[in-house]
């Protein structure tokens, strides 16, 4: 059983973050979320690992390396444009070698990982295997209706009306059956081969395409408010540690991990919440549910449910910033004037001056 990685694609929900950066490599509790998925078929028993690359190819490439480090093989594969998910497994058909596969797309999380539908999928003769999660916003999704037995009746990608409440979970099986579905499908209206499109062409030629439902904490981290979800879903399983200095004038409660090199005075952190390396909190009120990436400068300020990427400077803003994404090398300082209510998405590089 091998794996195939999807983190090619724009990222466009996440703008601006994603004009700089891959969205798969965007931090959740101070690691990439590309590195849960890793993670995650690496426990599944998986070690050959194939990953589509875009126009991120050289910044994916630098982050995730030959994948010794968790001890799986990485083989990196171009594909020149985003021409759908279905494209994708096309150009991964010589890396499978007739194997069967898991695809995990980059910038999806499922926190209790894929060890059980690899497990079942290998035991059993279906043809494919699709993960649903019932979703109060099916249209946003591939979209699957079950017959009455149970079976996978249809599929459709993203519809206006949403025949169930079951969206298609970006994890996928399959054996080498979808390499002809694959071939065989058309483009759908926004010029992309669908994978939605491949398992339909798979439940219509007869192949044997099982369904599981899952019942545990799932994200398509597509936007803002799905980042801060998985953020806050895994700062909920963090497990404490203070490497960092902590001053006698500062109070640490709950949950709250501190990396090297991070020195911390004046400050209350309330977890659960993660502050990376070499970073300096001064006068600073850290709230549940932050993620403070390395080399960050955060003084007389207020923080919660937020995520700072590496390099970023929140300086004497002096009131609370919540519910925001804040790039790399990003500063938000505070000038003279009277501040109302902020709330932020910015891009790396960008400088905010508050007046
Ligand atoms: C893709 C698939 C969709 C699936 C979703 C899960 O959509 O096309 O069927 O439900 O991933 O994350 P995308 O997020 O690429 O628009």
């Amino acid at each position: 059983m091998k794996a195939l990685i999807l983190a090619g694609g724009k990222g466009t929900r996440l703008r601006p973050i994603t004009f700089t950066r891959a969205k798969q490599l965007v931090p959740v509790a101070n690691k990439p979320i590309l590195f849960y998925g890793i993670e995650s078929i690496r426990d599944a028993g998986i070690t050959d690992i194939g990953i589509i690359v875009g126009d991120t190819a050289d910044e994916v490439m630098d982050a995730c390396g030959d994948g010794s480090r968790w001890g799986v093989s990485l083989t990196y594969i171009p594909q020149e444009a985003p021409l759908g998910l279905a494209h994708a497994v096309k150009i991964a058909e010589d890396f499978m070698a007739g194997d069967s596969f898991v695809m995990y797309l980059g910038d999806n999380l499922i926190k209790d990982g894929i060890v059980r539908f690899v497990d079942e999928f290998e035991s059993g003769t279906a043809n494919a295997q699709i993960l649903l999660a019932r979703v109060p916003n099916a249209s946003q999704f591939g979209v699957a209706e079950l017959g009455t037995d149970g079976s996978v009746k249809c599929l459709v990608e993203k519809p206006e009306e949403p025949r169930s409440d079951l969206a298609l979970v970006g994890v996928y099986l399959f054996d080498d059956s979808v390499f002809e579905a694959v071939g065989a499908i058309e483009p759908s209206a926004r010029g992309e081969l669908e994978i939605t499109d491949a398992i339909q062409w798979l439940v219509d030629n007869g192949k044997r395409v099982d369904p599981h439902i899952i019942e545990g904490w799932w994200k398509d981290t597509g936007k803002l408010d799905d980042m801060l979800e998985a953020n806050r879903i895994i700062l909920d399983t963090l497990s404490p540690e203070i490497s960092g200095d902590v001053d006698a004038e500062s109070e640490i409660h709950g949950r709250v991990s501190i990396g090297q090199g991070t020195s911390v005075r004046k400050s209350v952190i309330r977890g659960p919440s993660v502050i990376g390396e070499r970073c300096e909190i001064v006068d600073t009120y850290i709230g549940p549910y932050t993620s403070v990436g390395d080399c960050c400068e955060v003084t007389g300020s207020e923080l919660e449910h937020a995520i700072l990427m590496r390099e970023a400077r929140v300086l004497n803003v002096g009131r609370r910033i919540a519910d925001s994404l804040i790039g790399c090398n990003v500063t938000v300082r505070r000038t003279d004037g009277v501040l109302s209510a902020i709330r932020v998405m910015l891009g790396d590089n960008s400088e905010v001056e508050l007046a």
